[in-house]
């Protein structure tokens, strides 16, 4: 049975107990709703390695930027819970916006130095907004394991800092990106893509395939390789670079040679809608 809990305090005290009976693990995957495959691969693997499973949906007002698509976010509570269901989630958790941040609410959390870059430089205060709703999150629900996708690679990498910083005892799971046949990563965003749009859309991952081939090939320049998706993103009409950058897979920093691995991550703005993607890929 799926039950949905609106209350903090009473899922706080719902896993406290959980924990105090020894009724086993419990598997914790946040998302913001509009649930797709992406967000389901998610709850599977949550489902697979866990007694409990939960899931919360809280679109958090404060992780968007004040131009921000905040208000017209998509969301369809009654579709995420059937779906929720059908995955065998034991809770949903769907708090209001008072219960989470009440009046004087005045904590946050920030870490520094892997927030500042790719998405963190477009979006300032983002990541806070984040972290912050993750560790008050991880606090009400106290999961063993809490489970993210590589989709949001920079977001894993700074939520992997904040639970080692913090001591949280939450072991951190990463899955892969969950694409369209196609190859556009899934996104609860890509549903305000006009037709023509999501076309241009998949540019992104064209983008990364191309720049994979070319490493392969034995290109490692950063500057070249950068230049080269840039011409091909921004040949498409309705596409705008945001940024692409190719970075160490730990600190996020930008790399002028590929000598290893390297994080290809990009931001594009296909019309009016921001969309992410990344891939990691090797030298040869
Ligand atoms: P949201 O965008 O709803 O994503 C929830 C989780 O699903 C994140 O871990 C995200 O990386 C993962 N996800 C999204 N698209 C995916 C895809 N195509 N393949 C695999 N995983 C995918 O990320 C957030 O919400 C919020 O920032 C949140 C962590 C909930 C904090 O508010």
């Amino acid at each position: 049975m799926t039950r949905v809990i609106i209350s903090s305090a009473k899922m706080q005290a719902i896993c406290n107990d959980i924990r105090r009976s020894r009724k086993g693990t419990i598997g914790f995957v946040p998302t913001m709703g509009f649930l797709h495959e992406g967000h389901l691969s998610l709850m599977r693997k949550a489902r697979n390695e866990n007694d409990k499973v939960v899931v919360s949906i809280f679109v958090n007002p404060t992780q968007f930027g004040p131009k921000e698509d905040f208000k017209k976010y998509p969301r369809n509570f009654a579709r995420d819970k059937q779906l929720c269901k059908k995955e065998n989630i034991d809770f949903i958790f769907c708090p209001k916006e008072e219960d989470i941040y009440q009046r004087h609410h005045s904590t946050t959390v920030s870490v520094d130095g892997l927030t500042e870059c790719l998405c963190g430089k477009s979006r300032p205060g983002h990541f806070c907004g984040v972290t912050t709703i993750v560790a008050k999150l991880f606090n009400i629900v106290s999961p063993d394991t809490a489970y993210f996708g590589q989709k949001d690679f920079q977001q894993t990498v700074v939520i992997k800092q904040m639970v080692k910083d913090l001591n949280f005892s939450t072991k951190i799971k990463v899955l892969p990106t969950i694409r369209e046949k196609d190859g556009l990563a899934m996104s609860s965003r890509n549903s305000y893509l006009l037709s023509e749009e999501r076309k241009d859309a998949l540019v992104l991952y064209e983008t990364l395939q191309m720049l994979k081939r070319k490493i392969k090939k034995g290109i490692t320049n950063t500057k070249f390789l950068k230049k080269i998706a840039y011409k091909n993103i921004e040949s498409k009409k309705t596409a705008k670079v945001d940024y692409i950058e190719i970075v160490d897979l730990c600190n996020l920093k930008s790399l002028k040679k590929i000598a290893t691995k390297a994080l290809i991550a990009l931001a594009v703005k296909i019309g009016r809608v921001r969309l992410i993607d990344n891939i990691i890929v090797s030298a040869r």
